[in-house]
């Protein structure tokens, strides 16, 4: 568990308290603000900070239990390790701590220094309960948080940098909790991602696809500098699998083509295609 007195003042000046926004104060116990509302830590020192009715409207559906163990699995094989090696590049040294939003199951979070992110200055957000909770067994000295990305239940101006790996970014959220000289990456897809295992649209939605697809082929606009990680993977067919079961293509492609490709996958090339991209750092 983070603990909260002693060793890790940054945990008192960074979480909000998701209904009136006042700074959070940690215990070992939970956290309360200055108003009185109170929240308990679950198993492992995790904080739920979701309060209802404020979800995004891309909530995925991702996050089943075996889309979990399946990225945990592909992940720690090292596969996207060059997608890593571009986000701990970019990061650098931030000026406070690292706030990864829509964590998942909290590898690319762990993979920083702690000369980056020491331990108790890590903090990862994500909707899914079980996502945290799984974040949270296995990286015990980072603080988790079930929230939305939407409404971060993060202090104004407070953290160094804030990372989003496949997941929501909304940038004007990520400007306000960001310290002056802080500044944002996210991982976003390019138009070749994983091009080998999705399928191939029909009808209206060909349009829809080419043109999402024809986006992709920019880094964010947001973004003042990005890095193009590419590269092709050889993988075995519990691999792609694991691939398969993780992305949301399995939710896109429609539940046939999804059972088809999990019951019978074979070995696949897939391309990687990925934005890594960054803002400007946030004016002093
Ligand atoms: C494709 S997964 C990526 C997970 C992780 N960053 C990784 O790359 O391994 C997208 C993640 O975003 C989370 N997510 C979706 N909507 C969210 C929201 N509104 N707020 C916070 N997290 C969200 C999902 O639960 C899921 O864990
Ligand atoms: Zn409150």
């Amino acid at each position: 568990m983070v603990r909260a007195h002693g060793r890790c003042a940054a945990v008192n000046q960074v979480l909000a308290c998701p209904h009136c926004s006042l700074p959070l104060d940690l215990t070992d116990a939970g956290a309360t603000c200055a108003t009185g509302h109170s929240f308990d830590r679950g198993r492992g020192g995790y904080l739920h900070l979701l309060v209802g009715g404020r979800l995004g409207p891309t909530v995925t559906s991702g996050d089943t239990p075996d889309a979990l163990a399946a990225r945990r699995r592909f992940l720690t094989a090292g596969h996207y390790a060059p997608i890593a090696r571009a986000l701990v590049e970019a990061v650098g040294v931030p000026p406070g701590p690292v706030l990864d939003v829509g964590c998942g199951e909290g590898w690319y979070l762990a993979q920083l220094s702690h000369e980056q992110a020491a331990p108790g200055e890590r903090f990862g957000l994500d909707v899914s309960k079980a996502a945290v909770q799984m974040a949270t067994r296995a990286h015990p000295d980072t603080q988790y948080v079930v929230g939305t990305a939407y409404r971060l239940p993060v202090l104004d101006h407070s953290v160094g940098a804030v990372i989003s790996v496949f997941a929501p970014h909304p940038f004007a959220e990520f400007a306000r909790v960001l310290r002056p000289g802080g500044r944002w990456v996210t991982a976003t897809p390019g138009p070749r991602h994983l091009q080998e295992m999705r399928p191939v649209p029909q009808g209206e939605s060909a349009q829809k696809t080419a043109d999402r697809l024809a986006r992709r082929s920019e880094p964010p606009p947001e973004a003042t500098a990005a890095v193009h990680v590419e590269f092709t993977l050889e993988l075995s067919a519990e691999v792609a699998k694991d691939l398969f079961l993780m992305t949301p293509i399995r939710w896109q492609s429609g539940a046939r083509v999804a059972e088809a490709h999990a019951e019978a996958p074979v070995s696949a090339s897939v391309t990687v295609d990925v934005w890594v991209s960054t803002s400007e750092p946030i004016a002093t």
